[in-house]
């Protein structure tokens, strides 16, 4: 009978620690449960904020810039974003099938990207320069391959760009 008692009193410590830690649990079925951003990850081609002539950097008002991204097996898409020096970047990422984490490497900035929920963050970086952004959140057999590149450049660059090299470095 002790015994019994036992398992019930950690079964009640281990729901207690769950229910107040359950936001940093990275299962998508919390996200699912959380009622998330009620977004599809089947159907993000096809419409809303994450169609692909909308992916890479859009500027907004006053210099703003915004990078949107999709995660999916395995690839960032796109594959290379060109932002400028020392402006805040915000980013909107979602993946398209399970949790992919970007880290950019040489900075402490990491974002996860999880199904039917956008992840939003704000980075400045401070210096012109080219960061590679691995998957650093085992998603399957194509992990170790899946990467995207960023590229800081100085803001009177970046101003020089055309429309369409600002959005993505894709093909350069
Ligand atoms: Cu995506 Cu690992």
């Amino acid at each position: 009978m002790k015994k019994i008692g036992f398992v019930i009193v950690m079964t009640l410590v281990g729901l207690a620690i769950l229910a107040t830690r359950y936001a940093m649990v990275d299962l998508p079925v919390w996200h699912f449960f959380g009622g998330g951003n009620g977004l599809d990850p089947n159907g993000l081609h096809l419409q809303g904020e994450f169609v692909e002539s909308n992916l890479g950097a859009a500027e907004g008002p006053a210099r703003s810039v915004t990078v949107r991204m999709i995660a999916q097996q395995f690839v960032f898409v796109p594959q290379c974003i060109v932002v400028p020096a020392g402006v805040p970047i915000r980013f909107r990422i979602t993946s398209a099938d399970v949790v992919h984490t970007l880290s950019f490497l040489g900075t402490d900035y990491g974002l996860k990207a999880v199904p039917g929920a956008v992840t939003e963050a704000t980075f400045t970086f401070a210096k012109a320069g080219e960061f590679k952004i691995p998957c650093h959140e085992f998603c399957g057999a194509g992990h170790y391959a899946m990467r995207s590149r960023l590229d800081v450049v100085p803001q009177d660059q970046f101003a020089s760009l055309l429309p369409g090299e600002r959005r993505t470095c894709e093909l350069r």
